[in-house]
């Protein structure tokens, strides 16, 4: 199959979050199975440093009452062919979607017009394209244009949207269609003006990153106001889980940390642990270190964490890093845990990639108590990592760890979303890592799962198949 993913994070080029390592672990996984795929993404700002091939070319297009010019510039990631999507004026911004506080006021017409680029890219190629795969609302609009605009070069090429996160849906009002290029009697009259459900509307098949969300997404509150959508697609719509890249994050390969290490044998996971907090001058321990790499949102479950730890860390020796970037009503108090707590609390403001697997690799727990979580990556990072995770049910984290009530347990795992039930579970945590058997035990399983792509890109396969004979 020729497939096209319009997507606006890919890992290695720009990444915010795992929607980038979602499109390249699985672009990745299908063109090893033999498939010809090519991204489409924009060329931001922090992409202007990177080589590109000489040739390049030019679009001119319209949309809505404008007339966009562009370039499309090339690069090769992990020899997947990628186009750069050039438009000074939209994407040579220093971040891709916001300022660093708000949203850019222009999103609608960046990301309209991003998509009709790609469309206008796919149009001129000569062998057709079977499935162009959007990815969450950034790519959305794609699927309208897909469907209005190009009867001709694409009429047979389906439209597959993957949801990785339904919270983000970028909204806008009735009276901006035009700026969309499409028409108010196009759009039923009770479709929410979002995005996302202009995306969820027109898709040939959508699915999710992973069958626990995909249930969740039928109803509300975790659909935010789609559920009617989701349930309508109901039988083109799947729940697939995300895989891991187990050629980038393997404890025994990987040369961003301190010391590689395995199931068999843990000293270099020790040896982490030490370095850690030699580098973040907190004291050696006997008592276990947490950690979590994330980013500092609601969806992360910080609202219940830090009170939480406020009195995991008043009651107990514990230590916890955590690293990340994210919203201001967090990284404060964050701050002032580590103030409160110097011998056992660092918040390692900001993200790098070799600095993520270092705090991956030196933790005994992880700690991931989202209040949703579409699938969620490390998780499934730290189980590889032998870093036990302690995650909330909900979605993709409660397809993939088990708790320590069954008997293959492979982590902690808590239901409501309470911080009383948070801090059982971290209780739980300390009483585990007290009975050294049980822990190895719960540790050495989890290090033994295995959610790779390949499953996952199986499972795309048939996804894109049954697509194009519907
Ligand atoms: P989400 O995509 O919701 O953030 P995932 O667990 O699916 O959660 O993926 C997180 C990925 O993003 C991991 O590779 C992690 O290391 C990385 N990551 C975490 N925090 C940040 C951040 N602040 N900036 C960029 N990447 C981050
Ligand atoms: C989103 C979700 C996360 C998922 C990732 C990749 O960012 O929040 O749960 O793992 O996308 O699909």
């Amino acid at each position: 199959m020729r497939v096209a993913f319009i997507c606006s994070e890919f890992e290695g080029l720009l990444k915010t979050g795992g929607l980038a390592d979602a499109t390249r672990g699985l672009a990745k996984a299908l063109q090893q199975a033999g498939h010809a795929v090519q991204i489409i993404m924009p060329r931001y700002g922090a992409l202007y440093g990177i080589s590109c091939t000489p040739e390049w070319q030019s679009l001119y297009f319209n949309l809505g009452t404008q007339t966009y010019g562009c370039a499309v510039r090339h690069t090769v990631v992990d020899d997947i062919p990628v186009a750069l999507i050039e438009h000074h004026q939209f994407f040579q911004r220093p971040r891709p979607y916001d300022d660093g506080e708000q949203p850019y006021p222009d999103n609608l017409e960046r990301f309209a017009m991003f998509c009709k680029a790609a469309l206008e890219y796919l149009a001129q190629q000569t062998d057709p394209i079977d499935i162009v795969h959007g990815h969450d609302w950034q790519s959305a609009l794609a699927s309208c244009y897909l469907k209005e605009m190009y009867h001709g070069a694409l009429l047979n090429s389906k439209f597959v949207l993957t949801v990785h996160n339904a919270a983000y849906q970028q909204g806008f009002g009735r009276h901006e269609l035009a700026l969309l290029g499409l028409s108010h009697w196009q759009l039923p009259a009770e479709l929410p003006t979002t995005l996302l459900a202009l995306g969820l509307w027109q898709a040939d098949a959508v699915n999710t990153v992973s069958p626990g969300y995909r249930d969740e997404l039928l109803s509300e509150p975790a659909a935010n106001g789609l559920s009617a959508l989701y349930q309508q697609k109901q039988r083109h719509f799947r729940g697939i889980l995300n895989g891991c890249d187990y050629s980038r994050w393997n404890p025994a390969t990987d040369f961003s940390l301190f010391a590689r290490y395995d199931a068999g044998d843990l000293a270099g996971k020790t040896l982490c642990k030490a370095e850690l907090r030699r580098q973040t001058q907190l004291p050696e321990s006997t008592a276990p270190l947490f950690v979590s790499v994330s980013r500092v949102t609601g969806q992360k479950g910080f609202s219940l964490l830090i009170p939480a730890l406020q009195r995991f860390l008043t009651d107990t020796t514990a230590q916890v890093v955590v690293m990340g970037t994210g919203e201001q009503q967090f990284i404060q108090p964050l701050r002032q845990l580590e103030q409160q707590f110097p011998q056992q609390f660092r918040l390692l403001e900001g993200f790098d990639e070799p600095l993520s697997h270092q705090v991956e690799a030196a933790g005994d727990f992880f700690l991931m108590p989202s209040l949703f979580e579409p699938c969620g990556l490390n998780q499934i990072y730290s189980l590889r990592y032998g870093t036990v995770p302690l995650v909330r049910a909900t979605g993709g984290l409660k397809d993939t760890v088990v708790g320590l009530s069954a008997r293959a347990a492979t982590g902690i795992v808590f239901s409501e979303p309470t911080v009383d039930a948070l801090s059982d579970a971290l209780q739980q945590a300390l009483a585990l890592y007290q009975n050294k058997r049980k822990y190895r035990s719960v540790q050495q399983r989890g290090m033994a799962q295995v959610f790779d792509w390949q499953q996952a890109s199986a499972a795309y396969q048939d996804f894109y198949q049954s697509t194009l004979s519907a």
